[in-house]
């Protein structure tokens, strides 16, 4: 760094820290959500109903098209070969056979490719969402074992498939590093996140740590975990004027438009995405390189084109969740009040990526402390740039801080449920910012009565049901709210009362539509069949990522915005010749088809008499929310309190989950169904993280071994009990609705949960996931 970027960095981060100081300090009403959202009052109508999902009847019928089900004339489908070495050079290729196999039209490879600039990554600007950045197929280097060397057009699957059998390739091989104990001993680097340092100080962790009378220091070790939603990563695509139409599955489509724009040094309006269906996300449906590469093999073969990543080609282009080595160490008093708390450890990424698996992030807020300490090392490996991964963070962070509270409750000889409300923070241990809502000890005495936790016998392998023992064990879960930067909406009213909201925005099988439709027909005093909402489409207004379980959030104060902006409109338009007269749009609500003074209801006109009034057809507004400075000025997190019941065969080593709880405090549930299918899958989804996933990469090689569902397992529904969900529906009066996100917090504190039952049951500790059977035997 020069000088002058030195001088420039520094007054940009003081000018940032004296804003956050600034933002902290500010009164409750300069911020978005200073005022409770008037929706949080409303005890009726749409929000809190269980809604079935709009989208159910066609998706049963197999009427909702996704991205690889999109015809376009003259499409022609592409194939993938990868690179099967860590890093090198391409020495020759030979695709003179594989070009002339029978259907045939184009092998692209890094000699005949665009030229294309690399994607912005991911999170690191605002429209980003490059999931590493390395330049795609513009030169012989090669940067990751299954990283694309050529792409085979055809006019079928079958024959792209084959001919890729015949790609010829040498290489000259390079040194590579891909042992984690190998990078490791070379040296480790503090670790940032989204341009934060993951690192914490406050007070004297160690020191307090040495001098606590009770206390646990272990390690704890998590596996690299890969993507697999049951939709394959696709993109169906054409050029069409000088125009990328892409049907793509995608979780950020404004975002993935303008990166492409970028990749291509063309207008971010000529990159067209729709995602109207796509079935899941999990932060893996952000760009990846086989967007990049169809749309250059489209261009240049001057034919749509349709690539769907095989479920090995998900494994080798689609980054993952890295794998992490976690130190907790708890110092306690003998009321079982922490004195110090200290989490570390180290994490691997890539040099052309910005992801350190973050896993202090929920320890930041859990404890009360005087004493933190937390540090994220990072080292670089050769390998695909790992990602996003549902709760990147807190899903393997809470394992290792959730496994060691309980380790100390049995040290102090203290409940772990008591040991978790005993050090409740009354404001965030490492901000210092107050809590916008954390009811977490109701969540966890409700949970506790309901799941029958006081029946629980503290004694470790004290339980036995023929040849299983049993046990029962629990864990906090929690995910922050968000709101990111970028949110916009169009709201559109019509004579006939009649709304249609645009928000480029997506539908992953969260329910977001749904749920969206309910609460814009609250708002707006109407009928859900009232009311269409039109998403998915990155020409619609709005930059909004559907991830950090944020999209809701998101989208409520876009749409606020976008109503208050409405109201105004219909009051102008209303004069004075209405009972609305001189009300200001603050004094003003929605109530059946129309607006009335929100304390003197039968101050009141319809829509269609305001606009037949003003004879127009309809009114539509576009605008923006505030930035979201509510995050600086509360401490903002989704809370939960996790009861498993496991049995452990005693002969076989197995492990079944034969009960589990969640109980959560995440806000107002603005869709009982929806949500406990959210909470349902998240835990599920923790429940392959604490038992089966585990991505084998051959540090020798670099490769991953297991790319495919038959060797990377995943729970089926012979794995899932019943899973019981419920929540404190405690509005947050700072979000928009009182809601917080409800879509990750599943898989936090569920692995730690499944362990502490498997060492309640077994007495035996295990600190390295996955709990596989060898491992209890
Ligand atoms: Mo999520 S990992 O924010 O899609």
């Amino acid at each position: 760094m020069s000088i002058v970027d030195e001088t420039k960095a520094l007054t940009k981060s003081a000018m940032q820290a004296a804003m956050a100081k600034a933002v902290a300090l500010a009164p409750d009403n300069w911020m978005r959500g200073g005022e409770p959202d008037p929706l949080i009052r409303s005890q009726h109508g749409h929000i809190g109903k269980p809604v079935s999902r709009l989208d159910g009847p066609l998706k049963v019928a197999g009427a909702a098209p996704f991205a690889a089900e999109f015809a376009m004339d003259g499409m022609v489908y592409a194939a993938l070969a990868y690179s099967t070495i860590a890093k090198g050079r391409i020495t020759s290729l030979d695709i003179a056979e594989a070009e002339a196999a029978p259907g045939v039209v184009l092998v692209m490879t890094h000699r005949n490719a665009p030229r294309m600039q690399p994607p912005p990554l991911f999170l690191t600007v605002e429209k980003a969402s490059g999931g590493d950045k390395v330049p795609v197929m513009q030169d012989d280097r090669i940067y990751w074992n299954g990283q694309p060397i050529a792409v085979l057009l055809a006019e079928t699957q079958e024959q792209a498939d084959y001919a890729k059998s015949l790609v010829g390739v040498t290489y000259e091989v390079n040194d590579a590093l891909t042992s984690f104990a190998e990078a490791r001993v070379r040296g480790t680097a503090p670790a940032h996140f989204m341009g934060q340092p993951l690192q914490n100080n406050i007070g004297d962790a160690d020191k307090a740590l040495a001098a606590a009378p009770y206390k646990v220091d272990a390690t704890y070790t998590t596996p690299r975990h890969n993507h697999n939603p049951i939709e394959l990563h696709a993109v169906t695509l054409a050029w069409q004027d000088g125009t990328l139409h892409i049907n793509d599955a995608q979780q950020a489509v404004a975002h993935s438009a303008w990166t492409l724009a970028q990749v291509f040094g063309i207008a971010e309006e000529q990159i067209v995405i729709t995602s109207p269906y796509v079935g899941g996300g999990f932060g893996s449906k952000t760009l990846w390189q086989h967007h990049i590469l169809a749309a250059a093999a489209a261009r240049l073969a001057g034919r749509p084109v349709r690539l769907v990543l095989s479920r090995e080609g998900v494994y080798r282009v689609v980054g993952g969740r890295s794998l992490t080595e976690q130190r907790v160490a708890l110092g306690a008093d003998a009321e079982g009040r922490l004195t110090a708390l200290i989490h570390s450890g180290a994490t691997a990424k890539t040099p052309h990526n910005a992801m350190p698996e973050p896993f202090i992030l929920a320890t930041r807020s859990a404890y009360r402390s005087d004493n933190i300490r937390l540090d994220v090392q990072q080292v670089e490996l050769d390998m695909l740039g790992n990602t996003f991964m549902r709760a990147p963070g807190e899903a393997v962070g809470t394992f290792a801080l959730e496994c060691a509270m309980d380790e100390l409750a049995e040290v102090l000889g203290i409940d772990p449920v008591e040991l978790r409300i005993r050090n409740e923070p009354e404001k965030d241990p490492t901000t210092g910012l107050p809590f916008s809502s954390r009811q977490i000890a109701e969540a966890w005495r409700a949970g506790a009565e309901r799941f029958g936790w006081q029946r629980r016998n503290p004694r470790p392998g004290a339980t036995r049901d023929g040849e299983w023992l049993v046990g029962i064990g629990c864990a906090t879960a929690t995910y922050p709210y968000y709101r990111m930067p970028g949110g916009a909406a169009r709201l559109t009213l019509t004579r006939g009362g009649h709304a249609t909201v645009d928000v480029a925005v997506h539908e992953m099988g969260m329910g977001t539509a749904t749920v969206q439709t309910q609460v814009a027909a609250e708002r707006l005093g109407l009928p859900m069949e009232n009311v269409s909402f039109n998403y998915g489409d990155s020409r619609l207004p709005g930059v909004i990522l559907a991830g950090g379980s944020q999209q809701t959030a998101a989208i409520g104060a876009s749409v606020i915005a976008a109503y208050n902006t409405l109201v105004e409109e219909l009051l102008r338009l209303a004069g004075n010749d209405s009972p609305l007269a001189g009300l200001k749009s603050e004094e003003v609500g929605s109530r059946n088809a129309g607006l009335c003074k929100l304390d003197e209801p039968e101050r009141y006109e319809t829509y269609d008499s305001i606009l037949g009034r003003a004879q127009r057809d309809e009114v539509s507004v576009e605008a923006a929310p505030p930035n979201p400075s509510e995050m600086m000025h509360w401490s903002m997190h989704s809370h939960g309190a996790m009861f498993c019941e496991a049995r452990v065969n005693a002969i076989t080593g197995e492990t079944r989950v034969s009960r589990f709880l969640g109980s959560f405090d995440c806000g107002r549930i603005l869709n009982p169904k929806t949500a406990a299918s959210q909470f349902r899958g998240g835990i599920i989804m923790g429940l392959g993280l604490a038992l089966m996933e585990e991505t084998q990469f051959d540090e020798r090689s670099g490769r991953v071994m297991n790319p495919s569902l038959a060797e990377y397992h995943m729970p089926v529904h012979m794995d899932v009990p019943e899973i019981e969900v419920m929540w404190t529906d405690i509005p947050d009066p700072h979000t928009p609705m009182g809601a917080r996100g409800v879509g990750e917090i599943g898989i936090t504190g569920t692995g730690a949960a499944v362990a502490n039952a498997v060492y309640n049951a077994t007495g035996k500790r295990v600190r390295d996931l996955p709990i596989t059977l060898e491992k209890l035997l």
